[in-house]
């Protein structure tokens, strides 16, 4: 997809170079990594979890004190019959949940251009007041599949874009539809073993065919980036005129914009308005579609991203062949690089010592921009990361600060645009999160959140049994209204 592919990375880069000064959210000003930074999000946590267990015991929200909106009380006690229950269906037999993601939406590009589709959503819906979290690494596939499954990565396989089986020695590469890559049990799979129809419409590893979901020709077209958006709404409206036990009850949408503009001019350029413009357009064109069949009411649109942007301007990078004189990194050792480096190297050389020579090597002074990246055993890393628990992840992972990145040599092109797949919790690797449907209270804001959920929150809202997952049990129960 998308950012796999170097013509669309690269091209015409150079031309266009962000300016800083315009850019849309606060860079953080220190390493993501500092100690700082790491206590303040475990407090945000404690105090997430704190706030979902309390909201579920005793039936009202606790409010991270970064929130200063006021949200609904939810959660009614049976003594509270006031309290509103979600709205019943008025046409559909059953509930349908549309999932719609624009690849690199990052958090707030709905603010940069008039998005009157979005902010009708919003308005009539709820949305993730500061975005949603993606996960480690920040990158395409790694991040829908952890959306269609509720899996951190280590445990859905699919651990970066591109990367390697340290058995077999086998790379796998985002057009690989081999099962065994694919683990864990994706929304289309939950919905189809339990006797529904899903459709999907060029999500990540939905082409992967396992147990009862046959990837069917009808529900599951093969990818093919130059489907026109508008057609892609309008296969999608199609299904909502098959006979009512056909439509399915699921239907995951991809689009590769904003991404793709992202990567070419960064996200503060005037090329990321017009693509959010049209965005916006394509998501009324869905949302009018319904209307016309009477069932926008009815039907669950949640819009997502799965992940943000950070621009790569002014030579923001780390060459890895100027730690020779500390340690002499082989080529073949990199499985990774550019925002994200991971390393294997070969067997008989300490893991260990190779993290020790490239740390000293990087904060010597000597090495350009050293000091913008640090390499970790994987176990090291800090556990908020979630990235160790599969022997796909290489054993010595680097994380490069926002905008920076990493090459084996120095070239001579600079390239000048748009990156991600850096630390998940920056501000800019964020997407965003609105949902509108008859289960979720109107206006409603709540605090950013990890795509982990929303695995369960699709389970729920589709009354169906999920498979285990890392989303939170309590989640879909803390933004959705009570079933009527
Ligand atoms: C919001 O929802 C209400 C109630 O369903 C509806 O009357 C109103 O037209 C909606 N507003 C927008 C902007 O869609
Ligand atoms: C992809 O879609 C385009 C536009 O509809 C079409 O012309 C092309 O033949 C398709 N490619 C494949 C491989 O199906
Ligand atoms: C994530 O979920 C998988 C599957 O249930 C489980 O094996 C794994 O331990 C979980 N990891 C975390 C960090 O919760």
């Amino acid at each position: 997809m998308a950012p796999l592919s170097p013509s669309v990375r690269f091209a015409g880069g150079e031309r266009h170079c962000a300016n800083p000064s315009v850019s849309l959210l606060a860079k953080p000003s220190s390493s993501s990594l500092s100690p700082t930074k790491s206590l303040i999000f475990c407090i945000f946590v404690v105090i997430s979890c704190v706030s979902s267990a309390a909201s579920a015991a005793f039936g009202f929200l606790l409010f991270s004190p970064s929130s200063s909106r006021v949200l609904h009380h939810r959660f009614p006690s049976p003594s509270n019959s006031r309290e509103p229950l979600a709205r019943p269906l008025a046409k559909l037999p059953r509930p349908v949940v549309v999932v719609v993601s624009f690849d690199g939406f990052r958090f707030g590009y709905h603010l940069k251009a008039p998005s009157p589709n979005i902010r009708r959503l919003i308005a009539n819906g709820t949305e993730a007041e500061d975005g949603l979290i993606p996960v480690f690494p920040s990158l395409t596939f790694p991040n829908h599949y952890s959306m269609a499954t509720g899996l951190f990565p280590p445990y859905h396989g699919i651990i970066n874009n591109i990367f390697a089986d340290p058995y077999s020695g086998e790379w796998f590469t985002t057009k690989n539809h081999d099962p065994k890559w694919w683990l864990g049990e994706p929304l289309w799979l939950t919905v189809a073993r339990q006797g529904y129809n899903a459709a999907t419409y060029f999500w990540a590893g939905s082409e992967v065919k396992k147990d009862s979901w046959i990837c069917p020709p009808k529900f599951c077209p093969k990818y093919n980036s130059s489907i026109p958006f508008e057609e892609r709404v309008d296969a999608v409206l199609g299904y909502f005129d098959l006979p009512t036990d056909e439509i399915p009850v699921l239907i995951m949408l991809y689009f590769e914009d904003p991404d793709s503009q992202g990567h070419v001019y960064g996200p503060d350029h005037p090329e990321i308005t017009k693509a959010v413009v049209r965005v916006d357009q394509i998501v009324g064109r869905l949302v009018r579609g319904l209307e016309e069949r009477g069932i926008f009411d009815d039907v669950t649109i949640i819009l997502l991203g799965d992940h943000g942007m950070a621009g790569t301007c002014d030579e923001k990078y780390v060459f890895l062949e100027e730690l020779s004189p500390w340690i002499e990194i082989g080529p073949d050792w990199v499985m990774s690089a550019d925002s994200l480096l991971t390393i294997r190297p070969p067997s008989g050389i300490s893991w260990e010592e190779v993290v020790m020579k490239v740390n000293k090597g990087l904060s010597s002074g000597n090495v350009g921009n050293g000091d913008k990246l640090t390499v970790f055993l994987k176990e090291d890393l800090p556990e908020q990361f979630q990235y160790a628990g599969s022997d796909r992840i290489p054993p010595i992972v680097g994380v490069v600060e926002e905008g920076y990145t990493v090459k084996y040599k120095r070239e001579k092109r600079y390239e000048c645009g748009g990156s991600h797949g850096y630390d998940n919790f920056l501000l800019s690797m964020r997407s965003f999160f609105v949902a509108h449907g008859p289960r979720f209270p109107q206006g409603q804001k709540i605090p950013s959140f990890q795509n982990v959920e929303i695995y369960n929150l699709v389970t729920t809202i589709l009354n169906l049994k999920g498979a285990p997952n890392n989303g939170s049990v309590s989640f879909p129960n803390s933004v959705l209204l009570q079933d009527a």
